[in-house]
């Protein structure tokens, strides 16, 4: 039985940096105004790469840097994508107290690294990201679409998006809960 308030889970595996790239490119195609996408893992699991692939599906020009020492940053695409890593919790939580949060539903989509850390400040509607180490140098890549009420339109859109998300690649194997 799926844990409270999750819409979707979904495990897929990615064999390389460009695989994970290229399965958060095909998310942000999807993706529309508002959405939080909340990434976790360890150091190095992969999520300023999947950020990376966001900003790509986005359309966004700029390359996407770690702002593990900057507080957010911005690239214009499609829809505008703000970047926060939480890595330094301390200061990202008083960035988020301060008005920072307005930019989690400012009209754009935001991605936000060690989101666990900043976790009280998050939409409880939202797409979690989970990349995990593997043997083999691949990633375990749980996405989740997360909300309290499955009957909205939003909700139903955002279980939608991640339903449909596939590993396109032949290597990695896929199944949907
Ligand atoms: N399947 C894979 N998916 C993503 N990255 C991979 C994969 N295989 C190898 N890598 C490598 O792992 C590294 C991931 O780095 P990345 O900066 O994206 O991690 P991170 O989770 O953002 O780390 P940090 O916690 O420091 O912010 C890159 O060097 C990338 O090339
Ligand atoms: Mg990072």
């Amino acid at each position: 039985m799926a844990a409270e308030g999750v819409l979707v889970s979904k495990e897929l595996v990615t064999r390389s940096a460009e695989e994970t790239e290229a399965l958060a490119e095909r998310l942000a195609r999807g993706l529309f105004p508002g959405v939080v996408i909340a990434l976790d893992g360890e150091l190095g699991a992969g999520k300023t790469c999947f950020v990376r692939g966001l900003a790509r599906g986005l359309d966004a020009v700029d390359p996407v840097a770690s702002p593990t020492y900057t507080l957010m940053h911005e690239y214009r695409g499609r829809l505008p994508l703000y970047h926060f890593d939480a890595w330094m919790q301390g200061r990202e939580e008083a960035f988020l107290e301060g008005g920072g949060a307005e930019w989690l539903d400012a009209g754009g989509v935001a991605a936000v690294e060690w989101a666990e850390r900043v976790r009280e400040h998050l939409p409880e509607e939202r797409i979690s990201v989970r990349l995990a180490h593997r043997r083999d140098a691949g990633r375990t890549v749980r996405i989740e679409a997360l909300g309290s009420d499955p009957t909205t339109a939003r909700a139903q859109r955002l279980a939608e998006l991640v339903r449909t998300l596939s590993s396109q690649s032949a290597s990695a194997d896929a199944h949907a809960e």
